[in-house]
């Protein structure tokens, strides 16, 4: 039986209730499925009219409701959730029915489902939905793999929901199989990285150049009108301003400093570990997610050493060369996730075109910045780019800015301040462009204690010595 409906989405937490109501929004009708009686029938209040939003509890009705070839979305939790849902539309869905996980799915899980559900011969997307509860009310950025030709039957409603950048939609078809849990996953890893450095840049502001919070409102509001101007920059400067309801004074002060996580940046690291491929930025904000949960053990830590006395800047002085080692740090760790998907894009051959990636992360998702018009033109101008630090617009940036970052690091050493993420990426940076490393040493020692051999500069081979 065929239904009406052209869209139909299961799990109407806050993401799926907003996804659909912007689905409606955009003249199509949708229709809603959750186990949870509440949620249907709060979003059949809030939808309005029954002829363009609709729900049910009963997934059978809400099957049968939708136009073939149905478009099923599901917004719930990434794990086994996701195959329950499966399971339990299986009876009532058609060959040729399109079914698209939304939600931040481990890539090797999409390539699973994927495969079991293609001998059924339903077509299974992996969309990566990223800008939060408002981007899916107003317009996320939709990283969608899968089939092609299925791609056609979601591209119309996936382009009319999606956030525009000058009028341009920020979702695009990425590639085959789990391409689009795996964009997602590197977006993520790159949101953490960039959380990472922005706070560290607050903690020096903070600490050595003794900007109070109205202060450090106004630095992230004037740099977020500049090159660095990004959702995270904007939602920062935003954060400083925000009043304590519960106490006096500003709530930032007020948040325990242990940041939680729910996976996808470490998923990140660990895959790019396998890849072979360096993120060191990333890795960083995944470790010191980890050691701000060690609370407890940092507080006691702080009692048995002397700290040094933090010298001051001037304040002009070190907003200058935070804006300038924020936007350094920033360029690298985009540099280094783009870098790992276009070697992802190899090994599992998702054909990925890192300009398109670029270009629908412009607006709409979290990592949304200036900056990716910039990267998308330099992909564009050179599709083979290895690393963003060989694009000339690049150099040229990089050049200007690493010398802050330099002095930020050195001072902040002295001074005992952390700053991991800044003084990885400014690490990665320098050995990324030394023509020589000592690493001639180290094979050396391989050779010396376990004859792994190597190889030489001056000819060709494998050698092995007899070490003395
Ligand atoms: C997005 C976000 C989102 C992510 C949260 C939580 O693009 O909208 O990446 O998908 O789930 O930011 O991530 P953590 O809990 O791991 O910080």
């Amino acid at each position: 039986m065929e239904g009406k409906y052209d869209f139909g989405l299961v799990g109407l937490g806050v993401m799926g209730r907003n996804f659909i109501l912007n689905v409606a929004d955009n003249g199509f009708s949708a229709f809603g499925h959750d186990l949870d009686a509440e949620k249907v029938n709060a979003l059949k209040e809030e939808g309005g009219s029954e002829a363009k939003v609709n729900a049910s509890t009963s997934i059978k009705t809400f099957v049968q409701e939708l136009k073939q070839p149905r478009k099923i979305m599901l917004l719930v939790p990434a794990g086994k959730i996701v195959d329950a849902v499966i399971e339990s539309l299986l009876p009532h869905v058609d060959s040729g029915d399109i079914i698209i996980d939304g939600g931040n799915s481990f890539f090797t899980d999409t390539d699973r489902r994927e495969a079991y559900l293609q001998e059924k011969g339903i077509n299974f997307f992996g969309a990566g939905v990223s800008g939060g509860a408002k981007g899916a009310r107003r317009g996320p950025s939709i990283m969608p793999g899968g089939s092609k030709s299925a791609y056609q039957h979601i591209k119309p409603i996936f382009e009319a929901v999606s956030a525009k950048y000058k009028g341009e939609p920020c979702v695009a078809y990425l590639g085959p199989k789990s391409s689009g849990n795996y964009v997602k996953m590197v977006h993520n890893g790159i949101e953490y990285g960039l959380m990472q450095l922005t706070s560290e840049i607050y903690d020096i502001l903070k600490k050595a150049g003794g900007l109070d919070n109205d202060e450090l409102h106004e630095a992230f509001a004037e740099w977020n009108e500049g090159r660095l101007q990004s959702f995270l920059v904007e939602i920062t400067s935003e954060i400083f301003e925000q009043e304590d309801d519960l106490a006096d004074g500003r709530l930032v002060d007020k948040i325990l400093d242990k940041a939680k996580q729910k996976g996808t940046g470490k998923w990140t690291s660990q895959n790019a570990m396998d890849l072979g491929i360096p993120v060191p930025s990333i890795d960083i904000a995944v470790s010191m997610r980890q050691i701000s949960a060690l609370k407890e053990e940092r507080v006691h830590a702080d009692g048995l050493y002397d700290r040094p006395k933090v010298e001051q800047l001037p304040k002009a002085e070190i907003k200058k060369l935070a804006e300038e080692a924020l936007y350094f740090s920033f360029i690298i760790t985009y540099a280094q996730g783009l870098h790992q998907l276009a070697d992802a894009s190899e090994e599992y051959g998702y054909e990925l075109d890192l300009t398109t990636i670029s270009k629908i992360w412009r607006a709409g998702c979290i990592i949304r910045a200036g900056l990716l018009a910039d990267i998308a033109e330099a992909f564009y101008a050179n599709a083979d780019l290895p690393n963003l630090l060989i694009s000339p617009t690049f150099v040229e940036k990089v050049q200007q800015t690493v010398g802050s970052a330099r002095i930020l690091v050195s001072f902040a050493a002295k001074n005992g301040i952390p700053l991991p993420g800044l003084s990885n990426s400014l690490t990665y940076f320098d050995a990324y462009t030394s023509s020589r490393l000592p690493l001639n040493l180290i094979q050396g020692q391989r050779d010396y204690f376990g004859s792994h051999t190597y190889e030489r500069l001056d000819r060709e081979g494998i050698f092995h010595t007899e070490w003395e």
